[in-house]
């Protein structure tokens, strides 16, 4: 890729997207850093997971076949920075390290090119790579059709799949998973999807009891990635899906994949599935005022009767060029997400029992990644942050951090933009235990050409005024998702 008639953006984007720098543990000096790290975040840390090797045998897997690649950034209370990275050992990585090349078929890579080959190994395997919290004494690294997989919190050693006492075994859990702050609880959702598409909710306690189940049939077939939550309600993205049979049969057959024979299901409108939370009554679906195809909730809550919904709603979705994806020879390329719309970012108003929602724009920009207070879970909150661009006619990459203020939603946004060849991350914001008005972004920037990974941090209250701290490091591949551990 460095050659004068690829952009340098080209060129950054696939260094990044393709880094594989694979296991470290390196401490950055205060002396090394821009600026310094803010005393209300020492003894914090920054958790994040994405594919960390991409480039496998002489294929290029799509980034969500990538091997879940968990990073560690603990920001200590003498100024310096710990990073440890680690690959998630699940039984692929273990196989694939070892035989040095793919041996079994991801969603949207094929092992390999002749479909015989493939034929045996139509279950996607698990590899761990998109979501990373902290639950008791374990972090979890989620995947989309799997298991989450535990891993140890001080030194990321793999302890296998957390099956919670076997109550998800063999069942497909989604890698998003949220907490119920007030009530001590994390939430998984597991999906079966057919002619309908059947939903369980588990909330599990500090010891890892399942203390509630919730139990729901949605019409049709339905992509979810993610969801929000209330007191009251589990809400989903109606996003309908359809089949596309020669496409299906291709991947079925050993051709293909299970990512591109499917794509939404243009002639349905855009719509939420309201869940109660316990199965006290039926799914409420609500129609929204037009086309949505959401991937990434916001915050959710209930006011006066009313339930409010923040979403990231896409108007029309190709699956399986995802991040830039061109297949198995190709390079990434950032202009192939460019070319399609950006996401929306809508608060959704869903009245009393009304099965017909409004929405409001919350910011011209696409946005996504939302992330808001950690504590504020199917409560009001002050602010809600993403990744977007400066141009508000592109999708991903992302070059900008966007703040928008939910107290006041006429209020201007806050936008912070980085160099024209660095890439932005998911930020997570770092409340202030005082005010949660206040605190702190973390982001990591990607710049692929200097061969860099930034962590920033961020005035959460004055993004623009960009970071108050670098934190450098080598070139670490792309992320998905985070977590930010507060003290302690
Ligand atoms: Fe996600």
């Amino acid at each position: 890729m460095n050659s004068p008639s690829v952009p340098a953006r080209t060129q950054s984007w696939n260094a990044a997207m393709a880094a594989s720098p694979g296991p470290l543990d390196l401490v950055i000096a205060p002396d090394a850093m821009e600026g310094a790290i803010p005393s209300a975040l020492h003894g914090s840390r920054v958790l994040s997971n994405g594919p960390g090797w991409t480039r496998i045998g002489d294929r290029t897997a799509h980034p969500f076949d990538g091997h879940g690649y968990v990073r560690s950034f603990s920001l200590r209370a003498d100024g310096s920075c710990h990073l440890q990275a680690e690959f998630v050992k699940t039984p692929s990585y273990i196989a694939e390290a070892d035989a040095g090349h793919l041996v079994h078929r991801g969603f949207a890579t094929n092992a390999h090119d002749a479909f015989w080959k493939n034929l045996k190994k139509n279950v996607p395997r698990n590899v761990a790579n998109t979501t990373i919290l902290r639950w008791g004494d374990r972090l979890l690294a989620g995947w989309e059709a799997g298991a989450p997989y535990a891993l140890d919190p001080e030194t990321l050693a793999t302890r296998g799949e957390e099956l919670f006492g076997g109550a998800i075994d063999g069942l497909a859990t989604l890698a998003h998973m949220r907490k119920d702050h007030a009530q001590g609880r994390l939430v998984l959702c597991n999906i079966k999807a057919g002619r309908n598409t059947d939903f369980t909710f588990r909330e599990v306690d500090s010891s890892n009891a399942i203390v509630a189940t919730t139990e729901a049939t949605v019409e049709g077939m339905v992509f979810t990635h993610d969801y929000a939550m209330t007191s009251s309600y589990f809400i989903l993205g109606g996003n309908p899906l359809r089949l596309k049979p020669a496409a299906l049969a291709m991947s079925l057959m050993g051709a293909g994949t299970l990512l591109t024979a499917v794509s939404p299901d243009k002639r349905r409108p855009g719509r939420l599935h309201l869940i109660p939370r316990g199965g006290d009554g039926p799914v409420r679906t609500v129609t929204l005022p037009g086309p949505a195809f959401v991937v990434h909730f916001g915050n959710a809550f209930e006011r006066d009767g009313d339930l409010i919904v923040d979403a990231c709603a896409f108007e029309d979705f190709t699956f399986g060029e995802e991040f830039g994806y061109g297949g198995t020879d190709a390079p990434f390329d950032p202009a192939r997400p460019e070319a399609r719309g950006p996401q929306k970012l809508y608060r959704i108003t869903v009245p009393g029992d009304s099965d017909v929602a409004t929405w409001e724009l919350l910011t011209p920009h696409g946005v996504d990644f939302p992330r808001f207070h950690p504590e504020h879970e199917g409560v009001p909150t002050p602010w809600l942050f993403g990744a977007t661009r400066k141009d508000t006619r592109y999708s991903d990459p992302f070059d900008s951090i966007i703040g928008v203020d939910l107290r006041d939603t006429s209020a201007p946004n806050q936008l912070w933009t980085a160099p024209d060849t660095v890439f932005v991350g998911e930020p997570l914001f770092a409340p202030d235990p005082e005010d949660p008005a206040e605190g702190h972004i973390l982001a990591l920037l990607s710049d692929g050409l200097g061969d860099r990974t930034t962590l920033a941090i961020f005035d959460a209250a004055n993004l623009a005024a960009g970071p108050l701290t670098r934190i450098p490091f080598p070139l670490l591949p792309i992320a998905f998702h985070g977590d930010w551990l507060r003290k302690g």
